[in-house]
């Protein structure tokens, strides 16, 4: 049928039918929340680069995920700022280091929330790379000892998933087994496993004070050039144990989670990273965008493409837009 006897405008005429046939419906059980643990009492550091966004002390980041948890987010992504840094990261892995300190707090106040944990180095070195280095390079092999420590520490605080975003080769494998044989067969791994070199991490690194001192990260991230490459790196990560693989970032890659999500039948979660979060803040405040509805279009975009799950600075303003009922 074609027109005018068809006439796709017909059923966009009431705002009833629009919702009838809306293929994608954005939800709060979509979110998971990024927050930043810091030492101290009663800190709340914004991050300037990231409006809305704070570094949080352990009793600001509970009563974070509580919010988050009460607005029906189920989720939350913990990432922390140590005091000290060195050149192998120790505070990654420390047992009283920020992020095992913030697991158990959060686990005895919002025991509810799904815990994840970043798994990496590069908030803990001294040189901000995300493994460790020997002259000017990134041991592959040495850094899996300390990733798989790393996560078996946030494992043992009470972490519920963890989420190692280095980019190391056999890192997945590494933390199954060492999970498995340490009693945590039932923490699943949420592998970064499609984790772009992208220049959008600009403002996270700056709240995490985490930028490489020298070099960048090009010898272990991905070239945002490359998809095959993508679908061999989820795959290998499915292979080694991954429950849930991601795409990072988002927006400019959502050809890759369309991509994965066409060949791959586990769940796809995908960072809504900094730097997107951070453009639509600035437009905003510019005046030159609605940056609520640039959001919502955002986020209903990046699961429309294809992801189960979002990473997202916007949770907590996205899910009080879906209760508003706003989608
Ligand atoms: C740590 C890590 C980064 C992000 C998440 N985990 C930074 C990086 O890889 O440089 C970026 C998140 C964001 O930009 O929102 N490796």
């Amino acid at each position: 049928m074609l027109f005018p006897e068809y006439r796709p405008r017909r059923l966009r005429q009431h705002d009833a039918f629009r919702r009838m046939i809306r293929e994608t419906v954005l939800s709060a059980d979509d979110l998971i929340i990024p927050l930043f643990a810091i030492e101290g009492k009663g800190v709340k550091n914004p991050i300037s680069s990231m409006p809305g966004q704070y570094q949080l002390s352990i009793d600001n980041i509970v009563k974070a995920a509580k919010t988050a948890y009460d607005l029906g987010i189920p989720a939350m992504m913990l990432f922390g700022i140590p005091d000290k840094k060195n050149p192998l990261g120790t505070g990654a892995y420390a047992k009283k280091g920020i992020v095992q300190k913030a697991i158990r707090s959060i686990k005895e106040k919002v025991p509810d929330i799904a815990l994840i944990t970043d798994v990496c180095l590069c908030q803990y070195t001294d040189h901000g790379h995300c493994g460790v280095v020997v002259g000017q390079a990134i041991d592959n092999d040495a850094t899996l000892d300390l990733l798989a420590k790393t996560a078996l520490s946030h494992a043992d605080a009470g972490a519920d998933m963890v989420a190692p975003s280095d980019m190391m080769d056999g890192r997945v494998a590494k933390i199954r087994r060492c999970l498995d044989e340490d009693g945590f067969s039932n923490v699943p791994v949420m592998s970064y496993a499609a984790k772009y070199c992208s220049a959008f991490y600009g403002p996270f690194r700056h709240a995490a004070d985490s930028a490489p001192k020298f070099g960048d990260r090009r010898t272990y991230q991905m070239d945002p050039a490359n998809a095959l490459e993508a679908v061999r790196e989820v795959t290998l990560d499915i292979e080694e144990g991954a429950d849930i693989i991601m795409v990072k970032p988002a927006l400019s890659y959502l050809d890759i989670i369309c991509r994965i999500r066409e060949e791959i039948d586990l769940p796809i979660a995908a960072y809504n990273v900094s730097g997107e979060y951070a453009m639509i803040k600035a437009a905003d405040k510019a005046g030159w965008i609605d940056g609520k509805k640039v959001m919502m279009e955002s986020l209903v975009s990046i699961k429309r493409a294809g992801a189960d799950m979002i990473l997202t600075y916007f949770a907590i303003e996205a899910a009080k837009e879906i209760k508003n009922g706003n989608r």
